[in-house]
């Protein structure tokens, strides 16, 4: 069996951090872009830019925070940020599965969207997915770094041999 963590390395909660204001600029830029996904030439490229910032950013930073964060706080995690932890889980779930219905979009109709009640509909997923980003990365910062700061000094302590 793999050796369990005690605790998380500043420099792994650094990176999350970094990750959440990076996305959160490029995010900005995107919401701005949104209105003009239907700018004629541009169109196709703003869906698929779109879809690819979602892809590129959002992702792998979920991947990085569940096996680095969420695994350490659901192994020695005290029960309130075990259920911080199951939260934030249901909270990326909830993410991907808009991402789903965005990719979904277009494995249907490509990325010129020419319905524009298809186009609507892109453009609401896409404001969903950055309003629920927004909230859910609110959260961390807030209620779940905080939380696995103070985690790994106390063990630290505790496991030091
Ligand atoms: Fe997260
Ligand atoms: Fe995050």
């Amino acid at each position: 069996m793999e050796e369990e963590r005690k605790s998380v390395e500043k420099e792994t909660l650094d990176r999350a951090k970094q990750d959440h204001s990076h996305i959160f600029e490029e995010m900005e830029l995107l919401r701005v872009a949104l209105p003009y996904l239907d700018s004629s030439e541009e169109a196709s490229n703003n869906v698929r830019k779109t879809v690819d910032f979602f892809e590129r950013n959002i992702v792998p930073h979920f991947i990085y925070e569940e096996e680095n964060l969420f695994a350490v706080a659901l192994t020695i995690g005290e029960l309130n940020i075990k259920l911080i932890t199951r939260e934030l889980q249901q909270e990326h779930i909830s993410i991907l599965s808009k991402l789903d219905q965005l990719k979904d979009i277009i494995f249907k109709y490509g990325f010129i969207l020419r319905d524009e009640r298809v186009k609507d509909e892109f453009v609401g997923l896409s404001r969903e997915i950055i309003g629920l980003f927004l909230q859910h990365a609110r959260n961390e910062d807030e209620k779940f770094y905080p939380c696995l700061s103070q985690m790994s000094v106390k063990t630290d302590v505790e496991f030091k041999e």
